[in-house]
């Protein structure tokens, strides 16, 4: 072992969040192994920073990273997302589900200390309660939210039958000036991203679906702070967070007043509309902001002058 001082790896470090959590704990100087798979590399490299290209469902790979690095906390991010976990199921429950198990095993025998892994909150299905408590029953209708709460009930398994310092946030739509392309929940990114390029944008749900909503930078700021958090502030396995609720009538307006003759229509897919509707639109995020101080600091106003702030800074890499 050398002297340098431990790493943590981020799994799907080159993704919208993933990218962004290296950045802030860089800044903060801590080292950081990347891991995400081969043609997602950054263009260049921070000099604390190490990045791993590879298959997250490759367990040799795996064991080999952690026996390198041996981080000291794990930042799991690497999924697949709500569109390609419904378009390939066996692709996602290995990715998403098999691989998190693998992870999280290592993570208990090598001696990890913090595991993060970003639930969200597609792992509920139809929400009939709002505010949604954080204990509403998780029966998801999708494979993506199925296979979250898989691995929540697999990262709650190692903390009480192990000890591993297992911690889940479910975050529910992030609204960012980059735009997933594998998420159903992304079309408000898309949307400001069109309106931005001069394009016209097609809404795949109707003008009244909404969906509680939390804006990028505050997710970024609530992986770090949560994950740096005291162990005996944290009276709960898993957190909910909520900001704002959003409809995709309140996005094209918005992106219109900022983006004057944006084209835009509402052209609902069934599956998509019926989906997003059934998330919560409001979800009780109380024991968050008791425990460890979660507080949104962006309203969908601010959000948006951020995306668009952003977005021509050139950001967003739409060159
Ligand atoms: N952005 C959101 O709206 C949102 C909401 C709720 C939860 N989440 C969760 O947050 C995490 C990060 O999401 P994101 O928005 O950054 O998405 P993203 O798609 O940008 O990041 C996911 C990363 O995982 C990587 N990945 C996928 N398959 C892999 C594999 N087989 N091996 C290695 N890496 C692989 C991808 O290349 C990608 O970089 C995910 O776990 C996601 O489920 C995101």
């Amino acid at each position: 072992m050398s002297d340098k001082p431990q790493s943590v790896l981020i799994t799907g470090g080159n993704g919208n969040l993933g990218r962004l959590v290296a950045e802030k704990l860089l800044a903060r100087g801590q080292r950081v192994v990347k891991f995400d798979i081969p043609g997602t590399e950054p263009a260049t490299v921070h000099a604390n920073e190490t990045v791993v290209s590879g298959d997250i469902r490759d367990l040799d790979l795996l064991q080999q990273i952690l026996a390198q690095h041996r981080p000291a906390n794990i930042y799991h991010l690497a999924s697949l997302l709500s569109g390609s976990s419904e378009a390939d199921l066996p692709t996602a429950w290995e990715t998403n589900a098999t691989a998190s198990f693998n992870l999280l095993n290592l993570a208990h025998e090598t001696g990890v200390g913090k595991f993060f892994f970003a639930s969200t909150a597609a792992s509920y299905g139809p929400v009939d309660l709002e505010p949604m408590p954080l204990d509403y029953p998780q029966w998801p209708e999708n494979m993506y939210g199925a296979t979250k709460v898989a691995v929540e009930r697999m990262g709650v398994y190692f903390k009480q039958k192990h000890g591993l310092d297992f911690r889940c946030l479910r975050f529910p739509l992030v609204v960012s000036p980059f735009a997933p392309e594998g998420a159903v929940s992304a079309f408000p990114s898309q949307a400001f991203k069109a309106a931005f390029n001069g394009q016209s944008f097609r809404f795949p749900v109707a003008e009244s679906t909404g969906i509680s909503t939390l804006f990028l930078e505050d997710v970024i700021d609530s992986i770090v702070n949560y994950t740096a958090a005291e162990a005996t502030r944290l009276s709960r396995h898993v957190y909910n967070l909520h900001a704002y609720y959003l409809t995709a009538g309140m996005v094209a307006l918005e992106a219109a007043k900022r983006f004057p003759g944006f084209d835009y229509s509402f052209e609902p897919i069934a599956a998509v509309d019926h989906l997003i509707s059934s998330w919560p639109d409001v979800v009780d995020d109380t024991d968050a902001r008791r425990d460890w101080g979660w507080q949104p600091t962006f309203d969908f106003d601010q959000s948006a002058a951020r995306i668009c702030e952003l977005l021509r800074a050139g950001a967003a890499g739409n060159e």
